[in-house]
This record gives C-alpha cells, sequence and structure tokens, in this order.
C-alpha cells in the first residue's frame, strides 16, 4: 500500500475534540533529543543550521499537534530564529518546546535548544526560535483549535507576554501590507 495511502486511512475517524476544553501550556510541553553525528556536519565540521531548524520544526510541530488534537497543523511561520552558539558532532541535542499563545486557529510555539556534550555535562544554551501553527480540516482550511487556559500565574505571565508579540507582528503585518499596496 502507498504510505500516504495507509496514513490517510488512519486518521479516517478522528476524535470530535471539544472547543470549550481549553488545555494548560503543561499539557502539550515537550522535549525532543537527538545525538548530534557525522551525517549532522556542515563543512566547518560543526552541526549544520538546517539540521537544528528541522528538529525545532518537527518538535514544535508535536506540540501542535498535541495541543489541538489535530495531526494536520502546518507551520505558517518561523517568527524568529537565533543562533546562539554553535553545537558540535558528539553533542546531545534537545529542543524544548512550550505552547505560548492560540488565537482562533493559529498556535504559537517557544523553542530553547540546548546542547550538551554528555561527557563533561557541560550545556549550552544554542538557539531560540517561535513558530506559528495553523490547523487545518480536511479541506486543507484553518480550523478552530482549544484555548489555551493558563493552569497557574507562570503560565499566566508566559500567555500574556506572548499575547503582546502577536499583537505586535500584526501592527507589523499591516504595515508590511499598506507599504505593499503603495508600491502595487
Ligand atoms: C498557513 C495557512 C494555512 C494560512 O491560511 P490562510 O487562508 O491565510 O488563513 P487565514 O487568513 O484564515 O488565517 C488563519 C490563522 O492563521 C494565522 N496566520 C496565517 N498566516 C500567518 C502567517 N504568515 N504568520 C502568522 N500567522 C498566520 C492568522 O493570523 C489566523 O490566526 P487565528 O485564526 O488564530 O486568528 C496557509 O497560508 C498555508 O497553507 N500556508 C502554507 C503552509 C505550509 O505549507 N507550511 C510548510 C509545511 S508544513
Amino acid at each position: 500500500m502507498n504510505p500516504f495511502e495507509s496514513i490517510g486511512k488512519k486518521y479516517q475517524t478522528l476524535p470530535k475534540v471539544d472547543l470549550t476544553q481549553g488545555r494548560s501550556i503543561a499539557y502539550s510541553r515537550s522535549t525532543t533529543r537527538r545525538l548530534m553525528e557525522l551525517i549532522d556536519a556542515n563543512a566547518h565540521g560543526n552541526v549544520h543550521g538546517g539540521v537544528i531548524m528541522r528538529m525545532v520544526d518537527d518538535a514544535a510541530a508535536i506540540v501542535a499537534i498535541k495541543h489541538s488534537q489535530n495531526p494536520t497543523v502546518v507551520t505558517a511561520r518561523v517568527e524568529r530564529f537565533d543562533f546562539l552558539s554553535p553545537a558540535f558532532i558528539g553533542d546531545v541535542v534537545s529542543v524544548h518546546c512550550e505552547m505560548r499563545y492560540v488565537g482562533r486557529t493559529s498556535m504559537e510555539v517557544g523553542v530553547k535548544v540546548m546542547a550538551e556534550d554528555v561527557i563533561t555535562e557541560e550545556v549550552r544554551n544554542i538557539a531560540n526560535s517561535y513558530l506559528i501553527y495553523v490547523a487545518l480540516d480536511a479541506n486543507r482550511k484553518p480550523t478552530p483549535v482549544p484555548p489555551l487556559v493558563p493552569a497557574d500565574n507562570e503560565e499566566k505571565a508566559i500567555i500574556e507576554r506572548a499575547s503582546v508579540r502577536r499583537k505586535r507582528r500584526q501592527k507589523i503585518d499591516e504595515e508590511v501590507k499598506q507599504t505593499k499596496e503603495i508600491k502595487d
């Protein structure tokens, strides 16, 4: 059987998602870890930035899938991607991801990437990122997701900061759109 057919069949009957049931940040928080091998190297012998970016997108998508209980989420935007220091072959790279903000159909996931030399136990923060995912329905149209409900004051503060970021982002998007309209 074509592998895409079997994936399609697996999700023919999806569970009904209760959109009134909010989920906390802790509910979908996730960490992905992997040992960096030779296949991950760039021409300088460090870990290729693209390897880290793929790990981040894969790991953050898990959070969006879990929160939305929807297997079809797409990356709409990589809001920021800051590489702070290199990772080396032999390091264990951990990608810590958590939901930061949920709109109607979109979700912002915050990501912190750490590299650990498991022999010396040195741990470094090598990258940070924010990604935005959109949940899609069977017709590949944006579909609502459950709200993000803070479990405690710490989560409340995280969501408030993300909400400020979202407003700032929307303002910039609007300005860019207007500039384009003027040029057109
Ligand atoms: C992302 C995508 C589904 C948005 O479709 P759209 O018809 O423009 O959606 P809408 O305008 O109705 O917006 C839906 C939501 O997405 C958000 N959104 C859409 N594009 C966005 C972007 N570039 N950045 C941030 N948020 C975005 C909107 O703010 C809205 O959020 P809300 O529902 O929480 O308020 C569509 O552009 C797409 O399919 N892009 C390609 C995705 C892809 O292939 N990714 C790579 C592989 S996974």
